[in-house]
């Protein structure tokens, strides 16, 4: 279920033939935003912990191509956690929302698709300056 307008779980529609599977992802297709960056998150130690901060500008789409991750979400008012096991499932994450991603399996890769270039001043990394701003 999911319990706030800030981010959206996505099954995404495959492309099967005898030789396998495709997914296809497009600009303010299936991707709600227009695509800036990408970047992908692999090889993740045992028990690592990443994210934690928000974004003020980003909105987020992550898929896990390989493995899973649980990806926790928290808006100020709402908190959820998702399990991202499949390349056919999407998590849409607004601005202005808390991620961590956690409990990645060691074959893991999270591929995070962005509206935004790379800015560290568009980062809120304390969780009482987010529950602040976000007021
Ligand atoms: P970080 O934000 O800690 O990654 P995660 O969200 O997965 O926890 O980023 C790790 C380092 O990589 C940090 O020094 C900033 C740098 N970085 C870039 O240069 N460009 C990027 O697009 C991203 C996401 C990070």
């Amino acid at each position: 279920m999911v319990k706030s307008m800030n981010w959206k779980f996505i099954e995404l529609n495959d492309v099967s033939d005898d030789r396998g599977r495709m997914v296809v992802l497009e600009n303010l297709n299936q991707i709600p935003f227009e695509v800036k960056r990408m970047f992908y998150i692999y090889g993740i130690k045992d028990y690592a912990v990443r994210g934690n901060h928000a974004n003020r500008n980003s909105e987020f789409f992550m898929v896990c191509l390989s493995g899973s991750v649980e990806v926790e979400v928290d808006d100020g008012k709402t908190k959820e956690i998702f399990k991202l096991s499949s390349p056919k499932k999407a998590l849409y994450m607004n601005k202005m929302v808390w991620k961590t991603m956690k409990n990645f399996s060691q074959d893991a890769v999270l591929l995070c698709i962005t509206n935004t270039l790379y800015d560290n001043t568009e980062y809120i990394r304390n969780i009482d300056d987010f529950y602040m701003e976000v007021k």
